[in-house]
């Protein structure tokens, strides 16, 4: 009797030891599957680069300034993996822009300018074929949505626009407005703040401008600095 329990014990004790072993295979398999998916992204972003540097640098920027802004409207940190990658990510569709496109100097016609709003369209296409960032996927697809219904591409209104697509409209917005560009030089800081104040409540969700302000008004120079930038330079 002494032995039969011993020797049940001794399965237990083995099957435990497995039970470990296991575990820490897929936590190590996870960690693999994690470094993986980042790698890609940074590939993804790179390539943006390659495609347009502008596009390119001002999105490590509004991967900045989204995690500020998300911060400061409370969405809870296991959402920041999401909010990073929309930001970093929501243009990625340009690529499927023909260059003669998307870097034309001078007034697009309708038709070139269709050919560019169907940069979110791309960007959820191919975000959405990454397990695990579907969520991200669909606030690329809808950055370009204004709350009062008149954006891109479903038109969507107000809330049912998802938040951070509501962040990155903004942040983009501003961004673009105080970046230099070879052909032009950015807007004074005032200048942006009075233009997204202007549209707020049409174009931009009024609670993302009000908690973004504060941000842009401290940690402009920071941002640029973090994505290896300055507001100097004409990125
Ligand atoms: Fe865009």
């Amino acid at each position: 009797m002494c032995i039969v329990a011993n020797q049940s014990m001794a399965v237990i004790a083995n099957l435990g030891l497995e039970v470990t072993e296991l575990l820490l295979r897929i936590k190590e398999l996870e960690e693999q599957q994690l470094a993986f998916r980042n790698s890609v992204i940074c590939a993804l972003n790179q390539l943006l680069d390659l495609k347009d540097i502008n596009t390119g640098v001002h999105s490590t920027r509004l991967a900045e300034w989204a995690i500020r802004v998300a911060r400061k409207m409370n969405i809870p940190e296991e959402g920041n993996y999401q909010v990073e990658v929309a930001a970093l990510l929501h243009d990625i569709g340009k690529i499927g822009v023909p260059d003669a496109v998307l870097k034309k100097n001078g007034p697009l016609t309708a038709e070139e300018r269709a050919i560019i709003n169907r940069h979110p369209e791309y960007s959820w296409s191919i975000l959405r074929l990454f397990p695990g960032l579907e969520e991200a996927s669909l606030y690329a697809l809808h950055h370009h949505e204004n709350v009062d219904g008149t954006g891109y591409p479903a038109g969507l209104k107000g809330q049912s626009i998802p938040l951070v697509s509501r962040i990155i409209s903004v942040i983009d917005a501003y961004d673009a407005m105080v970046s230099n560009r070879c052909y032009r030089k950015g807007l004074p800081h005032t200048e942006a703040m009075a233009r997204l104040i202007q549209s707020s409540g049409t174009q931009f969700d009024a609670d993302v401008v009000k908690a973004f302000i504060p941000i842009a008004e401290k940690e402009t120079a920071d941002v640029f600095e973090a994505a290896g930038t300055s507001t100097a330079a004409a990125l």
